[in-house]
């Protein structure tokens, strides 16, 4: 028996990268695990075509997915894209739409999913947050906005649903090899420069892998974390908090 042996999942943006990771990590463990994804992968009975960004498909994919499940008891809110600029740069419909993906996605899959959570006997919500939640990047005012919203998000969904018997946690990866990074790199106008300075920002000296992340979520969505709600575990190869001497 594993923690996950027969546990019911949904995973949004776990199509690519660290959704996949997850994904894997707790399908490999046992748990039944559905995608909620813009781009779901072929051939995945359990993966669904969903916009976090509508409220409307969000409300009908949770509830198909907690009928071919019989609930559901673990939501991963992942899905979420990137944005790049000052305070000057973006507009205002980049904003709204990055905060719309970003943190309102969130907010709708954990809203429609909150009925069979708490009809769960071990009900968890793991949110995909950033070290630019709270470290200062440059370049990246929007995306840090949204995860820093979604970071606030996550404590206060844990102090709403904690005797309701549903925690609530975040991860908070630093830069971490995926299909998201490799398109950052590839619009870089020098590639293999740009690695090397994304690997050098981090104080262990490499990108974050995805499956790092998917054990921290992996942890955090089961039982063996049943005393932990309201936290970030970061995952971010000491970025945030560590300024060791070159
Ligand atoms: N890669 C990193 O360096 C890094 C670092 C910190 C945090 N994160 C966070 O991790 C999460 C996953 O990032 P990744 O690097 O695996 O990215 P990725 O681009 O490889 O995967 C993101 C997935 O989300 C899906 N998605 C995007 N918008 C969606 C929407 N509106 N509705 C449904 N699905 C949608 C995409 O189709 C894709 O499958 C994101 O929330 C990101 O902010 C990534």
């Amino acid at each position: 028996m594993t923690d996950f042996e027969g546990v019911r999942v949904l995973v949004t943006g776990g199509a690519s990268g660290i959704g996949a990771a997850i994904v894997r990590r707790l399908r490999e463990e046992g748990a039944r695990v559905a995608v909620l994804d813009l781009a779901p992968p072929e051939g995945d009975p359990d993966a669904h075509r969903v916009d976090v960004g509508r409220d409307t498909e969000v409300r009908a994919a949770v509830a198909r997915v907690a009928e071919a499940f019989g609930g559901i008891d673990v939501v991963v809110n992942n899905a979420g894209i990137g944005a790049r600029g000052t305070v000057a740069d973006n507009s205002d419909e980049e904003w709204h739409h990055v905060l719309d993906v970003n943190v309102l996605g969130a907010v709708r899959v954990s809203r429609a999913a909150l009925p069979w959570l708490r009809a769960s006997p071990r009900a968890a919500i793991v949110n995909m947050c950033s070290v630019a939640a709270r470290a200062g990047l440059p370049q990246r005012a929007l995306y840090g906005a949204s995860k820093g919203a979604l970071y606030a998000l996550t404590l206060q969904m844990a102090a709403d649903h904690v005797r309701e018997g549903i925690r609530v946690n975040a991860v908070s990866p630093g830069t971490a090899a995926t299909p998201w990074v490799t398109r950052l790199l590839d619009s870089a106008p020098d590639p293999e420069a740009e690695r090397a300075a994304l690997e050098a920002r981090q104080p262990h000296g490499r990108l974050v892998e995805a499956a790092e992340v998917a054990d921290a979520v992996a942890y955090l969505a089961s039982p063996r974390a049943g005393s932990t709600t309201g936290t970030v575990v970061e995952v971010d190869g000491g970025m945030s908090g560590l300024r060791p001497r070159r």
